[in-house]
């Protein structure tokens, strides 16, 4: 099981190198719109805010995926070179039906050399 890592604010983070790492490899998440019960919610998951990740056969982000809480709502695998093989932002967007109160969205991504990372959670209250 490869570790976890989890989101730092790369505003706190000296290293030029080390900025580069947390962000490319971190998941943002970005909810269109108002989540209303049983309707359609469109989620967009990007890698990476500044920096962007390579797309080469042996390091590339390999699956994104989208958690309610503890429960997986969906994931996306992605495949070496469909980004052309040019250092790119990941992106791909979920849409998902809430039935709760609220959403509580977690993200990952995982690269294929650098393993999970995860985004910060994002509360989003449902309109019933
Ligand atoms: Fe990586």
């Amino acid at each position: 099981m490869p570790k976890i890592n989890k989101y730092v604010d790369i505003d706190t983070v000296e290293r030029e190198a080390k900025k580069d790492l947390i962000d490319r490899h971190s998941p943002f998440i970005t909810v269109e719109g108002e989540a209303k019960k049983g309707e359609m919610l469109a989620v967009n998951v990007k890698m990476g805010k500044e920096y962007t990740h390579p797309d080469d056969l042996d390091h590339y982000i390999e699956s994104i995926t989208l958690f309610n809480g503890e429960t997986k709502l969906a994931m996306t695998t992605l495949v070496a070179g469909a980004l052309g093989n040019a250092k790119s932002h990941s992106e791909v967007t979920f849409n998902i039906r809430p039935m709760g109160k609220k959403l509580n969205l977690i993200a990952h991504g995982y690269c294929t050399k650098h393993g999970i990372w995860e985004s910060t959670p994002v509360e989003i209250a449902v309109a019933q």
